[in-house]
């Protein structure tokens, strides 16, 4: 531990997420782990800075954007904002939250770039690569699709097979097409831009030595010398949503070439708005510390990439690299079918308080790369024990006490032998956060919690409360026990910082720093109102969530309804295309709603009767329950696909579908066709 009388100059990162999806649970042991750590840094006292952006760009952001028919620029501010207010609302607080799109990166990623060339780390090559001839474009290796070269499974990516597991090159796809356009793509030669990395082993193999690195990602480092360092392709064609290459037309850099500076531009804009120095953090002879918190998964590009960037331009390294295991759900990876890709919103719609994952996730957490799992069951009881059963309990059976009886007003704590035993262990907990070993941390301040308890139940303040001349006992120890919970207050508040602030309100006091051990609730001092802090986890509220979540996914196109997406260019390339008999094989029907009813325990799902003109009428599951009153939809027309193949739902068979149209703006909207049209009539 270094004291708290030499402030340091910390700058902490967590890895930037994608601009395409949400923040899911997985994301978040990342975000967690790192914002308990900045919590408690700065609760030692020390200058530090927690900076993020956004990931912003490359092809699949560009693509997606495209689809939705909106611009890259407009895309990435939309889940800039969904991104912010997911991790404002899991209390993850970053001093900057930022856009890898952004001026300060567009400037830094050139210069780094201008630099790393004067020093000789770039080289031009010429390689072959797939070229979509529709679109225009080279493909990387996710966007073709095919055969498995091995059990010939069809519609399978370039790099891998989701059916049995082989991974291959592109080019051993049969029948490869371009997930883009359909079209076959072709091998065509082009430039690209090369970082030397194979040139900067020497340098790396020293920085590994120095300590960077935990023991299991150095160990992964020797295998990568072993293995030979191999050049860094750093150039993508255009078109490319990113930046430009300086002094190469139509070249961009390779979004893992902007994307690690984007920390270092997130801090540029954290600097210029609170009048930081940018180069006493990134000079190469600073001695300022930075910290990269990552996934394991990026560790090739933190450990290898990322260092000789900055070394070979100049700057300063990482202090050290932290590198986190991967979650699983129930023991398993995360899967949309089982319901456990949960994103971080919907944990919210349902659980509500994201303090208790926080609690559980640093309870699992080490300093080791291995994986941690949420047990959901488990999850339900640690919470409801430790912090309900162990810890608020001490609050809550004596703050009513020194409310009513004594007007608020404490006695000075005597260091009692507990408070004592609770103060000694400042330290012990301080170098288990410090050394991110947060599950050794709350395992001591349960145990503490635990002697707390078994204070307030030995001194039993409710049978001295009943007793004649015990009144100053009564105040007494009601005192202690809640300068014992102002200590345990204090530990957690790293992991638990609105409850903190909360019970600070309640207790009266300034916010806690680690300092504040030392200062006990003074003579006379007066406490607020106890109110209820912290309420138990229902475990239906679990049920409910893994539900919604498989809903989810059934609420996609599949179950019942047509999703009609805006289409993004006023013609199609060729190969999208489909001809008049693809169309005819669709039987679109003109359909009567003669009944519409809700599904026990579906949240999306509607039941609908459909009347084609058939002896029975067709069953169908739709998910427009958010949008549609069942009462107001029977007797309806609509339009429905009679002839999909029946799918076998939770709830039962699904004989077809409605067509609806929605997207971000609005929807589900069901079509109606015009009066006139009669049940049973072929729409064509
Ligand atoms: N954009 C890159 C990082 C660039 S950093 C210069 C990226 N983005 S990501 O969205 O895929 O992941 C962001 C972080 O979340 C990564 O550190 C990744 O390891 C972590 N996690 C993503 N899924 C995870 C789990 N299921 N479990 C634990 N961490 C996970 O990679
Ligand atoms: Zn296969």
């Amino acid at each position: 531990m270094t004291s708290a009388n030499s402030p340091r100059k910390i700058l902490v990162t967590s890895a930037l997420p994608y601009a395409n999806g949400s923040i899911h649970l997985g994301h978040l042991v990342e975000y967690i782990q790192t914002d308990v750590w900045v919590r408690f840094q700065k609760m030692q006292g020390h200058s530090v800075h927690y900076v993020c952006a956004d990931d912003t760009h490359g092809t699949p952001i560009m693509l997606r954007a495209e689809k939705e028919g909106i611009t890259p620029e407009a895309l990435i501010a939309n889940v800039h904002h969904e991104h912010s207010a997911d991790f404002k609302d899991f209390l993850v607080e970053f001093d900057n939250y930022y856009s890898t799109n952004a001026p300060e990166n567009k400037e830094l990623s050139q210069s780094i770039y201008r630099k790393l060339k004067a020093a000789g780390k770039i080289a031009t090559k010429t390689i072959e690569q797939f070229y979509d001839p529709v679109k225009n474009m080279f493909l990387p290796d996710r966007f073709i699709k095919g055969e498995c070269p091995k059990c010939h499974a069809k519609d399978q990516y370039g790099d891998s097979c989701e059916v049995c597991g082989a991974t291959y090159n592109p080019t051993e796809l049969i029948n490869a097409y371009s997930a883009v356009s359909g079209a076959t793509p072709v091998r065509r030669e082009t430039e690209h831009y090369f970082f030397k990395l194979s040139e900067c082993e020497g340098f790396l193999k020293e920085w590994t030595r120095s300590g960077t690195l935990q023991g299991e990602a150095a160990n992964k480092m020797g295998e990568w010398f072993e293995n030979g360092l191999n050049d860094w392709d750093i150039s993508r064609d255009a078109p490319y949503f990113g930046f430009e290459i300086p002094d190469a037309p139509g070249k961009y850099f390779y979004v893992w070439l902007d994307a690690p500076i984007g920390y270092m531009a997130s801090f540029k804009k954290l600097c210029a708005d609170k009048g930081l120095d940018f180069d006493e953090y990134w000079n190469a002879d600073s001695s300022t510390e930075l910290y990269h918190f990552i996934g394991k998964d990026i560790l090739y590009f933190h450990a290898l990439f990322w260092p000789a960037t900055l070394e070979f331009s100049g700057h300063r390294k990482p202090t050290k690299i932290f590198s986190h295991g991967f979650l699983t759900v129930n023991g398993e990876k995360m899967s949309k079918s089982r319901g456990t890709f949960i994103t971080a919103r919907s944990y919210l719609d349902h659980i509500k308080n994201p303090e208790y994952l926080r609690y559980y996730y640093a309870a699992k957490l080490n300093s080791t790369m291995e994986d941690i799992d949420l047990n959901l069951e488990d999850f339900v009881a640690r919470v409801n024990s430790d912090l309900v059963g162990k810890y608020i309990n001490i609050a809550s059976r004596t703050a009513g006490f020194i409310n009513k009886r004594f007007d608020g007003k404490l006695q000075p704590s005597v260091d009692n032998q507990v408070i004592v035993e609770l103060k000694q262990s400042a330290n012990t907990i301080a170098e288990a956060y410090d050394a991110r070993d947060y599950g050794k941390a709350l395992r001591e301040i349960m145990r503490l919690a635990d002697i707390a308890n078994g204070y307030v139940a030995e001194k039993a303040p409710w049978v001295m409360a009943k007793q004649e001349g015990q009144e100053a006992m009564l105040q007494q120890v009601c005192s202690d026990a809640l300068e014992m919970f102002r200590l345990l207050t204090l530990y957690l508040k790293p992991v638990l910082p609105k409850l903190g602030s909360e019970i600070e309100a309640f207790l009266n006091i300034a916010p806690l720093t680690w300092q504040s051990v030392a200062l006990p609730l003074a003579q006379d001092h007066t406490i607020n109102a106890y109110e209820h802090l912290i309420t138990r986890i229902e475990p239906k509220l679990i049920d409910a969530m893994t539900e919604a979540n498989k809903e989810n996914l059934q609420a996609t196109p599949a179950v019942g309804v047509q999703v009609v997406a805006p289409v993004a260019q006023a013609a199609l390339p060729e190969a999208e295309y489909i001809s008049i008999d693809d169309f005819t094989k669709v039987d679109l029907r003109i359909a009567k709603i003669v009944n519409a009813e809700h599904v026990e325990g579906a949240e999306k799902l509607l039941k609908l009767s459909l009347d084609i003109g058939e002896a029975q009428p067709r069953q169908v599951f739709a998910g427009i329950k958010s949008a549609y009153d069942p009462v107001t939809l029977v007797g309806r027309l609509t339009v429905m696909v009679a002839n999909l193949a029946p799918r076998k739902m939770k709830f039962g068979m699904s004989e077809g579908m409605v067509l609806a149209a929605s997207d971000e703006r609005g929807g589900p909207f069901i079509l109606s066709p015009d009066a006139g049209a009669i049940q049973g009539m072929r729409v064509k």
